[in-house]
C-alpha cells in the first residue's frame, strides 16, 4: 500500500494482483470476479510486493500469526510522504505508533489490557439508550418531503455523536472537534494525494494541541465517560502514556468517521437493494442483529489490511520472507465458499452471518467492534421502522478510498 499509486497502476495494467485491489477497489467496482480469481490462485496468491489471499482460513493465519506485524511505512502520497515523514513532528496520528493499531506486543498487550478495561461489553451497552436518542433526533430533524443525501445528514453525524459522548467533548467544543475530525479522517486510507496528504497533516497537529487541552480539563474535572476511566486506568499500577492515551483518542475518533459510517451507508444501500431481505426484518425484527453482521460480511467497511512480515515463516503452507507484505483482503475472505454456502446471496438469516473477518482477528481484533455493532443495529433498524418506504434514489456515489470501502452520497426519498 506504500506504494506510489502510479507504480500501483502500472502493476495492475500488468495483471499484479495487489496493483489490481487497489487500483479496482478505489474505483467502486464490484469486486466479486477479482476475489474469485485470487481465491483461485491458492491459499497465498504471489504480488509484486508480497503475498494477497482471499481465503478465510490464510486471513485468519495472517492476522494471528507472530512473525507478522502492522508496524509499516509511513503511509501517505507515495514517495513525497515518506520524504516528509523524515521531517515529521511527533504529533499522534491513527496510524502511526503509538496507535494501538500499529504497536506489537509487547507494548501491545499492556496497552491493549488497559484500553479493553474501558472499552467493555457492560460500557457499551450503558450506550445503547443515548444512541437511540441520538438516531431519533437525526431523524426527527430530516425532511421527508424532499429528496436528501443519508450519508451527510444520517450515516456520518450518528457514530460521531457518539464518540463525542465517549470522548466527552463539551457540547460547546463538538461543532469544532468534528470539524477536525473529519479533515483528519483520510488519515486512516492510503495513498492520498499530496494536497490531501498535507492538509491532513496540519489538521493532525491542530487536532493533537486541541487534544492535549481536552486531557488537561478531563484530568481537573473527570466526567462521565470513557476517555476520564481511561486517563485513570491502571494496569499493575502502571498507566497509558499521555502520547497513548492522545492517540487511542485520535484513532476511537477517526474511526468513528471512517468505519461506521460506512457500515450504515452500505446497508442502507443493500436493505433497498434487496427490499425481500427487508420483508423479513419487518416480520422478525429479533434478526436485526443478525442482518448488520450480515451487511458486515457483504460489504465490509475496510476492504483489506496488511501486514509487513519481519521474521522468515510459512503462511497457508507458503514460505513468506522477512520484508514481504502480506495483505489480507477481509472483504474476499467474507464470500469464502468454503466457511458461507451460496456467499454470492445477501440473506439477513445467515446463519454463521457471524464468521466475517471484517473486524479482523487475532490481537488486533477491532476495539471498536461491539459499539460499531450496537450502533448498526440501532442506527438501520430506526431509519427502516420510521420511513418503511424509503428509496434510493439514482446518484449514489461510491467513495474513491483504497482500504475503506462505503458511499460518499446516497440520495434517497424518505417517502
Ligand atoms: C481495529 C474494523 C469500528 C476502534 C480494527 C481492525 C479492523 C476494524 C478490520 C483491525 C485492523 C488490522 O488488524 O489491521 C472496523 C469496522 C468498524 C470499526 C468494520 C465499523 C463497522 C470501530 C470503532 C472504534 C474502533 C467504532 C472505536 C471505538 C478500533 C481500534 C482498533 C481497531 C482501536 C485497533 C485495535 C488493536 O490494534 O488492538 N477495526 N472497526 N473501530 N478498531 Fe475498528
Amino acid at each position: 500500500h506504500a506504494l506510489p499509486r502510479a507504480v500501483l497502476r502500472l502493476a495492475a495494467r500488468r495483471g499484479d494482483l495487489q496493483g489490481r485491489i487497489t487500483v479496482e477497489a478505489s474505483s467502486g467496482a464490484d469486486l466479486t470476479d477479482l476475489f474469485n480469481e485470487i481465491r483461485a490462485r491458492g491459499p497465498l496468491a504471489a504480488t509484486k510486493v508480497g503475498h494477497t489471499t482471499a481465503r478465510h482460513a490464510s486471513v485468519r493465519e495472517i492476522l494471528t500469526s507472530d512473525a507478522l506485524v502492522t508496524t509499516r511505512p509511513r503511509y501517505g502520497a507515495g514517495i513525497l510522504g515518506r520524504l516528509a515523514a523524515w521531517s515529521a513532528t511527533d504529533i499522534t496520528h491513527p496510524v502511526q505508533p503509538p496507535s494501538l493499531l500499529v504497536v506489537e506486543p509487547p507494548q501491545h498487550t499492556r496497552y491493549r489490557k488497559l484500553v479493553t478495561r474501558v472499552f467493555t461489553a457492560r460500557a457499551v451497552e450503558q450506550l445503547r439508550a443515548r444512541t437511540q436518542s441520538i438516531a431519533d433526533s437525526l431523524l426527527d430533524s430530516l425532511d421527508p418531503t424532499n429528496p436528501v443525501d443519508l450519508i451527510e445528514t444520517y450515516c456520518g453525524l450518528l457514530p460521531v455523536t457518539v464518540i463525542s459522548e465517549i470522548l466527552g467533548v463539551p457540547h460547546s467544543e463538538r461543532a469544532k472537534v468534528l470539524a477536525l475530525g473529519a479533515a483528519a479522517a483520510p488519515s486512516l486510507d492510503m495513498g492520498l494525494s499530496w494536497r490531501v496528504f498535507r492538509s491532513v497533516e496540519s489538521t493532525l497537529s491542530s487536532f493533537d494541541t486541541w487534544l492535549t487541552q481536552h486531557l488537561d480539563a478531563l484530568r481537573a474535572n473527570p466526567g462521565d465517560n470513557l476517555l476520564s476511566r481511561l486517563i485513570t486506568a491502571r494496569e499493575d499500577g502502571e498507566g497509558l502514556t499521555e502520547r497513548e492515551l492522545k492517540a487511542t483518542a485520535g484513532l476511537v475518533l477517526a474511526a468513528g468517521f471512517e468505519t461506521t459510517v460506512n457500515l450504515l451507508g452500505n446497508g442502507i444501500a443493500l436493505l433497498t437493494q434487496h427490499s425481500s431481505q427487508l420483508e423479513v426484518l419487518r416480520s422478525r425484527p429479533d434478526l436485526w442483529a443478525n442482518a448488520v453482521d450480515e451487511v458486515l460480511r457483504y460489504d465490509p467497511p475496510v476492504l483489506m489490511t496488511g501486514r509487513m512480515c519481519f521474521a522468515d515463516t510459512t503462511i497457508a503452507g507458503v514460505p513468506v520472507r522477512r520484508g514481504q507484505f502480506v495483505t489480507a483482503v477481509l472483504a474476499a475472505a467474507n464470500r469464502d465458499p468454503s466457511v458461507f454456502d451460496n456467499p454470492a446471496a445477501f440473506d439477513v438469516t445467515r446463519p454463521n452471518a457471524r464468521d466475517h473477518v471484517s473486524f479482523g482477528a487475532g490481537r488486533h481484533y477491532c476495539l471498536g467492534a461491539q459499539l460499531a455493532r450496537m450502533e448498526g443495529e440501532i442506527g438501520l433498524r430506526s431509519i427502516f421502522e420510521r420511513f418503511p418506504d424509503l428509496r434510493a434514489l439514482p446518484g449514489a456515489r461510491r467513495r474513491p478510498t483504497r482500504i475503506l470501502r462505503g458511499f460518499e452520497r446516497l440520495p434517497t426519498q424518505l417517502y
